[in-house]
C-alpha cells in the first residue's frame, strides 16, 4: 500500500488535483495498486483561518507518507513567497528532494509557442532543487540605519568583497547568496547520468553560468567532469543564455539537460510554452531513497481560478510520474498513452491551447481512454 499525502493548495490546484486524482482511481482498480490517499488542506485559506502555515502535526502525518501529489501553491490574499516558501520549498528541502525532474515533450496535436519545424521535442531537465539560490541565504543591509552603521557595514563588505558598491551614499542593499556544494552537485549529477544511461542516451548537457559566477559553477563542472567519467556518458557544457537559444531555435538538440537550481526553475518555464503551454509540464520532486512530491509545473493561476478553464494534463502527468517513481511504470505508461491519445484525436483541448473543454471534461476524456484500455 503506497501512502499518499494529496495537497490540493490553491487558486487552480484543487480543479487540476481533482482530475488527477480521479484517473489515479482508474488506474489503481484497474491495475490493482493499493493507493491510500490523504488530503491535507494546506494553502492560503488554511493560513489565513489559522495564522499558521503548516503545524508541526501536518508535518509529523507528511513523515508517515510514501509520496505527496500537490496541486499548486501561492494566492493573491497572502503576501508573495509565504505560502511558495513556507509550503513548497519547506517540504522539497525537508525530504531533502534534491532532483526536480521535469520532462518537456510536445504531443501531437498540440500547439508549441514554435511553428512550423521543431516538433520533436522530448527533453528531460534534471534540475537540482536544493542549493544555488533557493538556500535562503540572504539580508537587507541598511534599513533603517543610521549614517555611521552604513558606513562600519560598507568596510566590513569591502573587506569581504571587492564589489565597487559604495554603502555609504547607497541608501540600502540586499543580497542572497547562492551556493553548491560538492556533494550536492554530485548526487544530482549522479541522478542525471543514471537517467541518460537508462534512456540510451549518450550526451547530458550541462547548464550554467560558469563565466560569471565562477565559484559556484566553476566547482559544478569539476563534478559534471568527474560525473561523465564515472559514468561514461559525454557531457558538453552550456550558458545559460547559449540554451536558452537553442531551446527556441534547435529544441531536437536537447535529452537531458542537467541545471543548477535557478536556471531550471526558468528555463523549465521556457521548456512549458514549447510543449503547448504551463497546462502541459509535469514535474517530480524527487529524493531517490525517500519522499518524493509530484506536482504540476504552473502556479495557482489566479486569473483563471475556479473557472474550469484550466488544463489538467501537467497535474494528470505529475500523478503518472508519481506511480512510475513508486514502482508502477507499466500503469504510468497507461495514463501517458491516453493523454496522448486524446491530445492527438484533438476533440478535447482545454481554452489555453484555443479549445472549449473543461478542466474536468478533459479529465473525463483521459478517463474515457484509459477505461477502454486494460493491463
Ligand atoms: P502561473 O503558473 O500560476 O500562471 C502563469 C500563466 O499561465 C497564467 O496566465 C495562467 O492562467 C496560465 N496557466 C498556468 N497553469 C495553467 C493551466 N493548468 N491551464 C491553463 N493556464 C494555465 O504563474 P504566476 O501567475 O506567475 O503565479 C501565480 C501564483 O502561483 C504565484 O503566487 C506564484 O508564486 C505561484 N506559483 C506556484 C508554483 C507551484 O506551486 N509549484 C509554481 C509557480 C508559481
Ligand atoms: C516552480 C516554482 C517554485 C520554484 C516557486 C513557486 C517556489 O516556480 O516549482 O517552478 O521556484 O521552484
Ligand atoms: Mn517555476
Amino acid at each position: 500500500m503506497s501512502r499518499i499525502a494529496v495537497i490540493p493548495g490553491d487558486g487552480i490546484g484543487p480543479e487540476v488535483t481533482n482530475e488527477a486524482l480521479r484517473v489515479l482511481d482508474v488506474v489503481s482498480e484497474q491495475d490493482s495498486i493499493p493507493l491510500d490517499f490523504e488530503e491535507l488542506p494546506l494553502g492560503a485559506s488554511n493560513y489565513l483561518e489559522t495564522g499558521e502555515v503548516i503545524s508541526d502535526e501536518t508535518m509529523e502525518v507528511l513523515d508517515e507518507k510514501d509520496a505527496v501529489l500537490l496541486g499548486s501553491l501561492g494566492d493573491p490574499r497572502v503576501k508573495p513567497g509565504l505560502l511558495e516558501k513556507g509550503i513548497l520549498l519547506r517540504l522539497r528541502f525537508h525530504f531533502d528532494q534534491y532532483v526536480n525532474l521535469r520532462p518537456v515533450v510536445l504531443y501531437e496535436g498540440v500547439p508549441s509557442a514554435l511553428s512550423g519545424e521543431g516538433r520533436d521535442i522530448a527533453m528531460r531537465f534534471v534540475r537540482e532543487n536544493t542549493e544555488d539560490f533557493y538556500v535562503g541565504l540572504g539580508a537587507r543591509v541598511g534599513k533603517g540605519a543610521s549614517r555611521s552603521e552604513l558606513v562600519l557595514k560598507r568596510k566590513a563588505y569591502e573587506a569581504k568583497f571587492d564589489i565597487g558598491i559604495d554603502l555609504a551614499n547607497e541608501e540600502e542593499l540586499a543580497y542572497q547568496i547562492g551556493v553548491i556544494t560538492r556533494q550536492g552537485a554530485r548526487r544530482v549529477l549522479d541522478y542525471a547520468f543514471q537517467l541518460a544511461k537508462s534512456k540510451e542516451l549518450d550526451l547530458v548537457t550541462s547548464v550554467d553560468k560558469a563565466n560569471v559566477l565562477t565559484d559556484m559553477y566553476g566547482l559544478w563542472r569539476e563534478e559534471v567532469a568527474s560525473a561523465s567519467e564515472r559514468h561514461g556518458i559525454r557531457s558538453e557544457f552550456q550558458y545559460v543564455d547559449a540554451v536558452a537559444l537553442h531551446m527556441i531555435r534547435n529544441p531536437g538538440r536537447f535529452k537531458i539537460l542537467v541545471t543548477p537550481n535557478l536556471f531550471g526553475d526558468i528555463l523549465t518555464d521556457l521548456g512549458a510554452a514549447l510543449q503547448g503551454g504551463l497546462g502541459f509540464a509535469p514535474s517530480g520532486n524527487i529524493n531517490p531513497d525517500g519522499v518524493s512530491m509530484f506536482e504540476p509545473v504552473h502556479g495557482s493561476a489566479p486569473d483563471i481560478a475556479g473557472l474550469g478553464l484550466a488544463n489538467p494534463v501537467g497535474a494528470i502527468l505529475s500523478a503518472a510520474l508519481m506511480l512510475d517513481t513508486l514502482g508502477h511504470g507499466g500503469a504510468a505508461d497507461r495514463i501517458e498513452k491516453a493523454v496522448q491519445e486524446v491530445l492527438r484525436e484533438g476533440r478535447h483541448r482545454t481554452p489555453d491551447v484555443g479549445g472549449t473543454t473543461s478542466t474536468s471534461k478533459m479529465g473525463d476524456a483521459i478517463v474515457d481512454g484509459l477505461r477502454k484500455t486494460s493491463c
